[in-house]
């Protein structure tokens, strides 16, 4: 069995298209929720579906000893960031290379780092009256949203969208992909490991 970690500290809509994607799965599970707030919806989502969770301050995560022999106790193998937006320590790039991703919403490298999250992100599409806009999927690095790309999808922006209309066609996407995309990783990541 493959394991799974998803970090995230909003309401964790994409955590949960995850974590229904794998209820059944042979070979492939959420073994983890991990937020840094404690009283994030996801948390409860997590406990809905008896999945383990973690909860870190900003002291616990950075620390070496802490977060990196919690996700060992739970033999974690992948980690998905979605809706996570602490700099991952690098730490846990060095044990996860290639085995942990992270959803942002922009075709980057265009509306990305440090600060370009949330409505921000759409709010500045919206501002600078692009015609699309869209997900992208990549791996994690220890730069705001640098890592190497793996999977975009676009959608159109109307003249008409606000960026909640922006947003809600970005969730569409997102809940559509995340989950085939971490299901074709981690199954490719069981193919190497197998030699
Ligand atoms: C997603 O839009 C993702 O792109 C970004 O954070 C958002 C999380 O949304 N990194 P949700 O909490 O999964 O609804």
């Amino acid at each position: 069995m493959k394991k799974i970690a998803i970090f995230a500290s909003g309401t964790g809509s994409n955590a949960r298209k995850l974590v229904e994607h794998f209820q059944q799965h042979a070979h492939i599970k959420i073994a983890l929720i991990a937020s840094n707030k404690p009283h994030a919806p996801v948390l409860n989502m997590a406990k809905e579906h008896q999945i383990p969770v973690l909860v870190f301050d900003k002291k616990k995560f950075t620390d070496t000893d802490s977060v990196l022999p919690e996700l060992q106790n739970h033999g974690i193998d992948f980690i998905v960031l979605a809706g996570f937006l602490w700099l991952i320590p690098e730490v846990l790039i060095r044990h996860y290379p290639k085995r942990m991703i992270n959803l942002h919403p922009a075709l980057l490298p265009k509306y990305g780092g440090k600060g370009m999250y949330g409505m921000r992100v759409h709010e500045a599409v919206r501002a600078a009256n692009e015609t699309e806009t869209g997900i992208t999927i990549h791996y994690v690095n220890s730069a705001y949203d640098e890592g190497a790309i793996i999977f975009q999808k676009s959608c159109p922006v109307l003249a008409k969208d606000t960026p909640e209309d922006i947003a809600a066609k970005i969730h569409v996407l997102e809940h559509g992909s995340l989950p085939m995309v971490t299901e074709r990783l981690v199954r490719d990541l069981g193919d190497r490991v197998l030699g």
